[in-house]
């Protein structure tokens, strides 16, 4: 698919469609060639393609935008390997974008090319925040007072999933217990002291007094890149039995936070363990930043954005989709299709 510009809905590639109504279809695949069932014959809700993920052994993307150029090469690579993916924008994506802004710019996408495309505020700190992405629209809230003491997150997120239901009762709301740092982007060095996982029984009480959609643990995970990361010289490694252990404790699905820069085997085996979510956002950072110096450096004298820029969206894309290929990578994984009434 060309990274040049948004693809052509794929309604519109498949003859003699006109005046019929074509259906979008979530299921999974055992192969490249083999589509098991097809359960849907409308577009599944998030909630629902969380479940299918849980049932199928893999994962749902999420990563985060600052611009159209990561919004474009996030959704563009979903749609090539063909799996639903969430866009994550963070407070300060939010304000650098617009909340209402990117609300309509990722529904007018899901809605153009029928594409399960979902949009999450992640981290937000504040009830005003919740409520204000909640308002414009999005389809799920991370919202995120782990810096706070257990039971006072327990009554802060009870708060925010009240107000947040009340604006829309299909809302998902994601709460976060632990020490995951702070900051995508790339950091000197990495912290010394170990950083306070997430216990079984805490997570435990969080869900239970709290009745969060999704819980995100801190299971060895971090926000952001060292340099030897970035090189890729050394990796993240996650407590996968500790996944296990809080899946068995709270059966909801999980999110880990903080993927950029994992050991591939860890992803996968965290996946296996009951991890239904994986957010990226410091790797397509990186990437974003090489494709972009890359486009500047071609022609010094090139000063048309969209003669610049596709360097940029196809530096991006090469991340989300190996990340999206090893998320879908189960015995099970998504492969979303267009159907029309006579069939695929
Ligand atoms: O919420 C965003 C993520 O947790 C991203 O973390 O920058 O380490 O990929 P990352
Ligand atoms: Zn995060």
């Amino acid at each position: 698919m060309s990274q040049l510009y948004w693809p052509i809905p794929k309604y519109l590639s498949i003859p003699k469609l006109s005046g019929i109504a074509a259906t979008l279809v979530v299921s999974f695949s055992s192969g490249p060639e083999s589509v098991c069932w097809m359960e849907e014959t409308r577009m599944q809700s998030l909630s629902q393609l969380l479940e299918q993920a849980k049932m199928g052994g893999v994962a749902i993307g999420h990563f985060n935008v600052s611009d159209i150029v990561l919004l474009k090469a996030v959704c563009s690579s979903a749609m090539d390997v063909q799996v639903p993916v969430l866009v994550g924008v963070s407070e300060g994506e939010r304000r650098f974008l617009g909340t209402r802004q990117i609300a309509a710019l990722v529904r007018s996408l899901r809605e153009e090319y029928g594409f399960p495309i979902f949009l999450n505020a992640d981290h937000a700190h504040s009830l005003e925040s919740a409520v204000e992405a909640a308002r414009c629209g999005f389809d799920a809230v991370t919202f995120d007072r782990s810096a706070l003491t257990l039971e006072q997150n327990i009554y802060e997120t009870q708060l925010a999933i009240q107000a947040l239901k009340a604006i829309n009762p299909g809302i998902l709301v994601e709460g976060e217990i632990g020490d995951i740092g702070t900051g995508s982007e790339i950091h000197e060095a990495e912290q010394q002291e170990p950083r306070r996982l997430t216990t079984p029984d805490e997570a435990r009480q969080f869900v239970e007094a709290t009745g969060v959609d999704i819980l995100a643990p801190a299971v060895g995970n971090s926000h952001g890149l060292v340099k030897s990361m970035v090189a890729g010289t050394t990796k993240k490694r996650l407590d996968v039995a500790l996944i296990a252990e809080i899946k068995r404790a709270v059966r909801i699905p999980l999110t880990l936070h903080g993927g950029s820069g994992t050991d591939d085997g860890d992803l996968r085996e965290a996946i296996g363990a009951g991890i239904n979510i994986v957010h990226i956002n410091t790797e397509l950072r990186v990437a974003w930043r090489r494709g972009l110096e890359e486009g500047l450096c071609e022609d010094i004298n090139q000063v048309v954005p969209y003669k610049i820029l596709p360097r940029a969206v196809e530096a991006v894309s090469r991340v989300a989709r190996s990340r999206m290929e090893l998320f879908n990578s189960g015995p099970m994984g998504f492969i979303v299709k267009v159907v029309t009434e006579t069939g695929v």
